[in-house]
């Protein structure tokens, strides 16, 4: 059913696009018609993961060089870990961000995003990126409300207004755009539809 070297999908997006809640729902289609699946996210639960975590309340402390740094080594730890021979094993491996993630926060933060880019060729490129556009308004308030979560440093409204940017005027060749402005259902057909016309899926 997959392809001898894996499939790559991520998902991508500002906050509260729903793209955890998509992940998961396609994890388990994927899982009930027996395709081995790897799900995870970044950042991750790794030594550089945790450091990242413990910016979210004071981000201003450290250079943005030095955030970069960060992303990179925890990716890095990410790839050799679990992406790399998960891939290699054929399996399905979802990811709730990955790079282009850096790109548009770390963009987004004054750090050029083609120079992002380059510094990421360690890394697989993904055979699909679901990148989800909802309204930054919207995301917020379902992070608040549905989620019942306070905003971190990397939540604030007018810094994701312009990581959106950074996402809308990405331009790679894996990406795919999807309106999360829908309800949950739909947005899954649409999930559906997309990681089943990639070559080595059925
Ligand atoms: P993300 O991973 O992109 O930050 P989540 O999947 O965690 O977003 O979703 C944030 C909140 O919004 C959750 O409470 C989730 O149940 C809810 N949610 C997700 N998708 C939708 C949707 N399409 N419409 C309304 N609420 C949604
Ligand atoms: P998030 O997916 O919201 O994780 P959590 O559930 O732990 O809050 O990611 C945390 C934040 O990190 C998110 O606002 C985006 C940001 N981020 C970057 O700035 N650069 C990156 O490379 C990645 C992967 C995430």
């Amino acid at each position: 059913m997959t392809k001898a070297k894996g499939l790559l999908i991520v998902f991508e997006g500002t906050d509260g696009t729903g793209k955890s809640t998509q992940l998961n729902l396609l994890a388990q289609v994927l899982e009930k018609k027996g395709i081995d699946v790897v799900s995870s996210f970044e950042p991750t639960n790794g030594v550089y993961g945790q450091k990242i975590r413990a910016l979210y309340s004071n981000r201003k402390e450290t250079s943005r060089e030095d955030e970069l740094e960060l992303f990179l080594a925890d990716r890095k730890e990410h790839v050799e870990n679990l992406i790399a021979p998960a891939l290699a094993s054929g399996k399905v491996v979802l990811l709730d961000r990955y790079y282009l993630s850096t790109i548009a926060y770390q963009g987004a933060a004054g750090l050029d995003p083609a120079d992002i880019l380059a510094r990421n060729t360690f890394a697989p490129e993904p055979d699909l990126a679901l990148l989800f556009h909802a309204p930054i308004e919207t995301g917020v308030t379902r992070i608040t409300e549905n989620r019942g979560d306070t905003l971190n440093d990397f939540e604030k409204e007018d810094y994701l207004r312009k990581v959106q940017i950074q996402f809308e005027e990405m331009d790679l060749p894996c990406i795919k755009r999807i309106d999360a402005n829908r309800s949950i259902e739909k947005i899954h057909q649409d999930v559906l539809r997309l990681v089943f016309t990639l070559p080595g899926m059925k």
